[in-house]
């Protein structure tokens, strides 16, 4: 096979900083572990908006396209608050998920034991939690028309249109079903078939497919609030949890808080196999571009490490290699290292950025 080929779209905010981390962790394993990628880089989000007045060129769409994963940053920031809706940061990401049909979105939420203590909740509660969320990506509340502000009288009435059709709620259910077979065999369901019609069909469909061609695996269902509350009541009853865009963008925040910081989460977002079987993919950290500590050394570029993990393990059946990055990540945690955002305990001072990328390869160095 030829090597492989990434985008890195830095974005906006700490995007670009916590991205130069996984640069010098793609040269290190091209380094000493011979696995090379051809890198291009591009640009999404409020950059792109200020140098092509697009959040997303269609050049960088089509390259989007043609590579074997992109890896993003992050988008957005209060300079492009006021900017009309359809040229907004965050619609460069949209557009990127929904071209590329990325429909299964995966959510781990992991409390490394290091960790455990900076979670909201009680240490008990989280402490070895491993849980993955897949969110369906592509569809939903995001995409569904109708939709716009209309007016209606003397008033203005905002749309949004939730819309799943069977094939929809069928394939995420296979990935989630497939993901389970692989960790504990269980699916947990969320939608709100109690209110909804489409959650009556997310239902019956993910039901469907269990019956045919999972009925090894373990399912149930919940109502997206209840599983919420369940999730910060004992969210270790969870294995892998199943769900539709918007619960998922809801469910994935709150899960995230349970691992000490938004600052830790990876995530993948998986399509359909490409010609050459690898899937369409595109990996992220799950927080966001935070403009408040941009700039300043500060960001914890953990999750975008683990992003890059993901990739190894799905899109380059690199699973070893991937645990082998994760087990740095964790090791740097046990010895103490911590970015600005994992503060709270005594006398810790935090270290910045690619002190924390230093650490990392220094334990990546120290597996060989
Ligand atoms: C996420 C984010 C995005 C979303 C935004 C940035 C469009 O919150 O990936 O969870 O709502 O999907
Ligand atoms: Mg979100």
């Amino acid at each position: 096979m030829s090597t492989p080929s990434l985008l890195i779209l830095p974005g906006d905010g700490i995007g670009p900083e916590v991205m130069a981390e996984v640069s010098r962790i793609i040269d290190w394993y091209g380094d000493k572990r011979g696995l090379k990628f051809e890198v291009s880089h591009d640009l999404v989000g409020g950059s792109a908006y200020d140098k092509h007045g697009t959040p997303l060129h269609d050049d960088t769409m089509a390259k989007a396209q043609e590579v074997d994963a992109v890896l993003l940053g992050a988008v957005g920031g209060p300079k492009y608050d006021n900017l009309d809706f359809s040229v907004k940061p965050e619609r460069g990401l949209l557009r990127l998920r929904k071209e590329m049909d990325l429909f299964a979105n995966l959510r781990p939420a992991q409390c490394f034991d290091a960790l455990a203590d900076f979670s909201s909740l009680k240490k008990d509660v989280v402490a070895g939690l491993d849980i993955m969320i897949v969110r369906e990506l592509t569809s939903g509340i995001y995409f569904g028309e109708p939709r716009g502000i209309i007016k209606e009288g003397n008033e203005r009435v905002g749309i949004n249109t939730q819309r799943y059709t069977e094939s929809e709620i069928a394939r995420v259910a296979r990935s989630a079903f497939e993901l389970a077979r692989k960790r504990s065999n269980k699916v947990c369901s969320m939608e709100k078939a109690n209110v909804m019609e489409s959650g009556i069909l997310w239902r019956d469909v993910v039901t469907e497919v269990h019956q045919a061609e999972y009925s090894d695996v373990e399912l149930s269902h919940m109502y997206a609030d209840a599983g919420a509350m369940q999730l910060c009541r004992w969210p270790k009853q969870f294995d892998v949890i199943v769900t539709d865009n918007l619960f998922g963008d809801l469910l994935s925040d709150a899960a995230a808080m349970l691992t000490g910081s938004l600052g830790m989460l990876p995530s993948a977002s998986l399509g359909a196999p490409m010609a050459n079987g690898r899937p369409k993919a595109l990996y992220e950290p799950v927080h966001g571009s935070a403009p408040d500590i941009a700039g300043q050394g500060k960001a914890n570029p953990i999750a975008c490490i683990l992003s890059f993990a993901m990739a190894l393990r799905y899109s380059f059946d690199q699973g070893d290699e991937a645990d082998r990055l994760e087990a740095a990540v964790e090791q740097v945690l046990a010895d103490g290292k911590r970015t600005a955002d994992l503060l709270g305990e005594e006398g810790v001072t935090p270290v910045s950025t690619s002190e924390m990328g230093d650490a990392i390869l220094g334990a990546l160095d120290a597996s060989l």
